[in-house]
């Protein structure tokens, strides 16, 4: 039976613990090559920097070879069904990276799919996001389990429901500050505080964690976002409350001045580029696990 990843709940806390075991031994040595002639698909309906590099990275640093399809230029723009791509794909390669608007979209390609499936970002989730911050974390840190997590900003984004999701899963405190209207869903929270002053929820925090307050399809709405989320700027004062030793993550791409100054990201509490390479050592170790079900 093929393993997808699509949310971080579809490994168990002992299969994240390997996975970033063996991140870590990938780190070390990036001279492995575990995927020789296996390929992986990586399919785009959005665009992308980090997941499409750091993807196509992994696949050919393990020995195997990447495909990039952005939608627009396959059968899908012309009408062809999700589901006769994945059952066609699935005949020639040997995993697929989705990125989409919809998770029902996500869903139903992974169904009819018949090798793993990633999700690489979906409006419900970035879960390959939330596993390199993680890993991030406990590479500066130490374990993640008994840390607070602080995110700031638009809770209601991808990133902040990943973070919810893996709170119980990894065992760290989350807490959320977000303004009214930018939280997510309740039955998401899974235990996360939620407050709309960041300077209480800034205090004692181990990680402070932002993304950009307009996310990709949310254009229409950049005014309205800018005006909302303005007290919500992860900046030097704000970081000072949190503990001495905090770091700060922030996928990317990002908008100094807006949801992060430009003092805090290229600061010395900064772990974002760190963060961004840890996609390309997670992601091979993911590959491994759902391609050789290691
Ligand atoms: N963080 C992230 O997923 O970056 P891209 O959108 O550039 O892939």
């Amino acid at each position: 039976m093929k393993r997808d990843f699509l949310t971080l709940s579809d490994l168990s806390s002992d299969e994240h613990l390997l996975l970033f075991r063996r991140a870590h031994e990938l780190k070390a040595n990036r001279r492995q090559r575990t995927l020789e002639g296996r390929s992986l698909l990586l399919l785009f309906e959005k665009a992308s920097t980090r997941t499409r590099i750091s993807f196509e990275a992994s696949i050919g640093q393990l020995g195997g070879h990447a495909i990039t399809l952005p939608m627009q230029e396959s059968q899908i723009a012309r009408g062809e069904t999700l589901e006769d791509t994945a059952r066609v794909a699935s005949r020639y390669v040997d995993a697929i990276m989705f990125r989409t608007h919809g998770d029902e979209r996500l869903k139903a390609f992974a169904a009819a799919a018949t090798v793993p499936v990633i999700n690489g970002l979906s409006d419900g989730g970035h879960p390959v996001q939330v596993l390199a911050d993680l890993f991030t974390v406990e590479e500066k840190l130490g374990e993640v389990a008994g840390k607070t997590i602080v995110f700031v900003g638009d809770c209601g984004s991808n990133m902040a429901r990943s973070f919810c999701e893996a709170a119980p899963i990894f065992g760290f405190s989350l807490r959320l500050a977000a303004p009214e209207g930018y939280r997510p869903p309740a039955a998401e929270l899974r235990g996360a505080r939620v407050t709309a002053n960041p300077a209480e929820a800034m205090q004692g925090a181990d990680v402070v964690v932002t993304d950009v307050w307009t996310s990709m399809g949310q254009e229409a709405e950049t005014k309205a976002r800018l005006q909302a989320l303005s007290a919500y700027t992860v900046d030097e004062a704000m970081v000072a409350k949190a503990r001495p030793q905090a770091i700060v993550l922030h996928c990317l791409p990002a908008h100094r001045g807006e949801e992060i100054s430009a003092g805090v990201i290229d600061g010395p509490h900064s772990a974002v580029f760190e963060e961004a390479e840890n996609r390309l050592h997670v992601q091979k170790a993911l590959l491994e696990h759902l391609i050789l079900r290691r």
